[in-house]
């Protein structure tokens, strides 16, 4: 039934089109910013949304409340003797929008666009990262119920509401849900392709630390003309601390910061090499021409397979309207790590602490904030799944796949591996050009139904 069967589920797929697009609008016209408690209710809406649309195609569904955003979960049961079972993981809720006055079109007003180079887009805040991508699945299962009656595997769907406020509430539902979620494999789509004409598999995952540190000065607010000399400066010292994360070559200074970082395979690196990215062209898009990170290592191999420190934010003293003469009495810094497997968060955490501690002239106090970090992921290339999964998308994209890194983080993949045993197949349809977080995101028109093609094919090869 099941190879046949992917033939007529692919007429479905073409033949559901324009309907699907649809639903994917209805889902993007609701403003599910997780980060913002103004949009719980938009949350609450979008989950309940994403239900309903999972019992339409068969599934057993329920919003789940957790103690920030609810997660949905269904299951539906392959008639299929012996049929695998695997997870199929993806978030409903979005980044915010702003800056607002950037958009062309309002962020969760969602339409069409006709872009050089991209054909048709799909306009709105989630429409790649994550909605449109999550779609891509769920209207796969739909094609196959509605063309053989079925699914050829179990599957079980988690989508998360939280992923793009770092998944607080992960760790406890995932511990407290083990047997209902587990299953033989979990399924992701949140991740892209390096090429818009080649299938991609991402086979390895960067993790992620926050840290935040709040240098105190003096007991309060100075006069700069009184005190100015004297007195210590915690902007000042705060900024001496993050000058001196990385050196003239882009290399981070915590020590033993790369101790634990593997080189990534010669082939890997020669086939990333080949995939026609041109670090100059990778720039220009962005208005910038120089590389500013590790010398001697490519902008993929950097983003890919390297770690990095990353100042996110800084305030200190005064920055309103005018001049204020004032030495503050605090200066702040919020950053991020982006880990490669191996590398232990606590481990860097700690590095970091003690190299601030140490740094900080007399007088300077400094407390540090952290949510704590997930590890980096890296799946074995060769495995049966990602065989299967590999040879599904040539046969659809008739190229072979790409075995990619990432730069971003998916916390949950990590979490997956070390609550539930299981291993995560990340096959996402996303773009370098999505805008993703930036105003004016997109998903290619074309994007949407290759994507949901090759889930179809996916679906048919793990069964098979
Ligand atoms: N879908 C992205 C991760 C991603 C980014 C995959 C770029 C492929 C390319 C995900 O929604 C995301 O934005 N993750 C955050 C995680 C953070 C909020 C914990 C990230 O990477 O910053
Ligand atoms: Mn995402
Ligand atoms: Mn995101």
């Amino acid at each position: 039934m099941v190879a046949e069967g992917v033939d007529k589920v692919l007429e479905k797929v073409e033949a559901n089109g324009e309907a699907a697009l649809e639903r994917l609008f209805s889902l993007l016209r609701i403003a599910s910013i997780s980060t913002d408690a103004a949009y719980v209710d938009d949350c609450r809406e979008a989950a309940s949304w994403c239900a309903n649309v999972l019992s339409e195609i068969g599934f057993e569904a329920s919003v789940k409340p957790t103690s920030g955003q609810p997660m949905v979960v269904g299951h539906y049961r392959s008639s299929e003797p012996n049929a695998r079972h695997v997870l199929f993981y993806g978030h409903y809720d979005v980044q915010p929008a702003d800056p607002l006055e950037l958009w062309r079109t309002p962020p969760f007003e969602p339409r069409l666009a006709e872009e050089p180079g991209n054909g048709t887009v799909i306009l709105g805040r989630g429409a790649s990262d994550d909605k449109g991508q999550l779609m891509t699945f769920v209207e796969a299962c739909r094609a196959w119920r509605e063309a053989a009656g079925d699914l050829p595997v179990s599957v079980t769907v988690l989508l998360e509401g939280e992923e793009e406020s770092g998944s607080p509430s992960l760790g406890p539902f995932l511990d407290a849900h083990a047997e209902e979620l587990k299953a033989e494999l979990a399924l992701v789509c949140d991740t892209g392709q390096a090429r818009s004409d080649q299938p991609a598999i991402t086979t390895m995952l960067r993790g992620l630390l926050d840290v935040e540190i709040v240098v105190k000065g003096p007991s309060r607010d100075l006069h700069s003309g009184m005190y100015g000399g004297p007195a210590v400066n915690p902007i000042r010292a705060l900024a001496g601390v993050l000058a001196k994360l990385h050196d003239g070559d882009g290399r981070v200074q915590i020590p033993g910061f790369y101790d634990d970082v593997a080189e990534v395979p010669e082939l890997q690196r020669a086939q990333w090499a080949h995939l026609g990215r041109d670090e100059a062209d990778l720039l220009a898009k962005v208005g910038l021409s120089t590389p500013a990170g590790e010398t001697g290592r490519s902008f993929l191999e950097q983003i890919w397979s390297r770690p990095t420190a990353e100042v996110n934010g800084i305030v200190g003293g005064y920055t309103g309207p005018g001049t204020k003469t004032v030495i503050p009495s605090e200066a702040s810094a919020k950053l991020t790590f982006r880990l490669v497997p191996n590398q232990d968060p606590e481990k860097i955490r700690k590095d970091f602490q003690a190299l601030v501690q140490t740094s900080l002239p007399a007088d300077c106090t400094v407390t540090f904030k952290s949510r704590g970090g997930s590890p980096a992921v890296g799946f074995d290339i060769d495995a049966e799944y990602m065989r299967a999964a590999a040879a599904a998308l040539e046969t659809e994209w008739g190229k072979p796949a790409v075995m990619m890194g990432c730069g971003g983080s998916i916390p949950i993949v990590q979490s997956f591996k070390s609550v539930l045993g299981m291993d995560s197949l990340l096959v996402g349809f996303a773009l370098d050009d999505d805008r993703i977080h930036s105003p004016n995101e997109k998903y290619n028109l074309e994007s949407f139904r290759k994507g949901t093609r090759s889930w179809a094919r996916i679906l048919a090869k793990l069964a098979s």
